[in-house]
């Protein structure tokens, strides 16, 4: 199990400080080889090429980067640092999408510069890049106007209250823009939202059969079909996603849409959260406990700044306690983080271990969107990661200090 690993290597990870996030090398291999094996899969069933590309959003770390290289995958890119991160890894042009939101020309100029496939969610952005760069390839993104697939409505990218994609009534528009700037749209997106499970596969097949049917319907030629990410993981302890479900269920779809639709040549998918998710543990300590009215608290290090996703989305992530004395005895209590914030909660009427002043705090599946949508809020560092690897643990990024915050503040 996940925690027994860090409870073996509990002196070596403490040299590093509290908090600190723990990659687990064996996990995160096993989920890339999840990923190889779906395109695999699908790419027999439904005989056209099949590419995953991960999304970087969910960990830039460098080295989890390479080890999604080496497992045969791609990637996307949404900024300047993650696109620089992955042709560093190395990642050829051809291996990444850079998905564009409301980006400026200057960021265009560079993926232009890069050579890389560019995506566009709006009719005024695909303008700016024609009268950039005419008779060039671009993507564009559908929303296809149904409620989309995820665990909180933050995280909900399609349908009528969400700021992505073009809708099927702006084509016509579009394809005026497309036209004046002589554009060769190659490929369509489509992101329903973040986190699938079972429970939800239903849903994600009805967005991806209403954008089929809006590219069938509105475009002529689209070689690439790119049907995002979500890919769901456990944070209870609710059913893995079925992979052969899924693939059963797009196999359906998708050889239909072979049929009647030529000119395609390729599907993608873009999941991010899939393959850090479950490698990643955040290690932290307990600074105190009180009782205040009746309600007990243990705060920890581990605040909004470290895991912003239990304030941000209400999500919920395992905690437990390792203690020193190995008590028995269980408590209800709210974990907190150390930031001057009531919404600074990671944990809310958890029954937990008694905790004592610094016992360790471990936070399960923090790897995707755990260290990437950190801050440092109210001035602190963010931590060191690490990875262990056949037992041992290599540093991957160093704890951020005092002198590194400071380094561009004018005083
Ligand atoms: C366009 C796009 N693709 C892929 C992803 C990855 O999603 P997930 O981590 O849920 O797989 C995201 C995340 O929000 C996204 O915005």
């Amino acid at each position: 199990m996940n925690i027994d690993i860090i409870k073996n290597n509990l002196d070596e990870i403490l040299k590093y400080k509290t908090p600190v996030y723990v990659y687990l090398y064996d996990v995160l291999k096993d989920r890339c080889a999840k990923m190889k094996s779906f395109k695999d899969t699908l790419e027999k069933e439904i005989d056209k090429k099949v590419s995953i590309h991960y999304s970087t959003k969910a960990n830039n770390n460098p080295q989890i980067i390479k080890i999604v290289k080496e497992s045969g995958l791609k990637v996307d890119a949404m900024s300047p640092l993650e696109l620089d991160i992955d042709l560093k890894c190395g990642f050829k042009n051809d291996e990444i999408i850079y998905v564009c939101n409301n980006i400026d020309k200057e960021e265009m100029k560079l993926i232009r510069e890069k050579n890389i496939l560019p995506c566009f969610d709006s009719i005024s952005q695909v303008k700016i890049w024609g009268s950039l760069f005419k008779n060039t390839d671009i993507m564009v993104r559908i929303n296809p106007g149904i409620k989309g697939v995820g665990h909180n409505k933050k995280v909900i990218t399609s349908g009528k209250k969400t700021k992505f994609g073009i809708s099927e009534e702006n084509i016509k528009e579009l394809k005026e823009v497309v036209e004046k700037y002589q554009l060769n749209i190659v490929g369509t997106h489509l992101h329903l939202g973040s986190l699938f499970l079972n429970d939800s596969i239903d849903k994600y097949i009805k967005g991806v059969k209403e954008y089929l049917k809006i590219v069938k319907n509105n475009f002529e030629n689209i070689k690439i079909i790119d049907l995002g990410g979500g890919f769901g993981v456990p944070y209870q302890d609710e059913e893995p996603l079925d992979f052969n479900i899924l693939i059963e269920k797009l196999k359906k779809i998708l050889m239909k849409f072979n049929k009647g639709y030529e000119s395609v040549e390729e599907y993608k998918f873009e999941p991010g959260r899939f393959i850090p998710c479950e490698s990643g543990l955040i290690v932290g300590k307990v600074n105190s406990i009180k009782s205040v009215m009746g309600k007990n608290y243990i705060g920890t290090d581990i605040g909004m700044n470290i895991l912003v996703r239990p304030s941000m989305y209400d999500a919920y992530h395992k905690v437990s306690i390792i203690n020193k004395k190995e008590g028995k005895e269980k408590i209800i209590a709210n974990i907190t983080g150390n930031i001057c914030e009531s919404g600074d909660v990671l944990a809310r009427d958890r029954t937990i271990q008694k905790p004592e002043i610094d016992d360790i705090v471990i936070v399960e599946n923090s790897g995707a969107y755990g260290f990437s949508m950190s801050s440092n809020y109210t001035g602190r560092p963010r931590p060191a990661e690490i990875m262990i690897k056949n037992g041992k643990i290599e540093e991957i990024r160093v704890r951020e200090s005092l002198e590194y915050l400071e380094k561009n503040l004018l005083f």
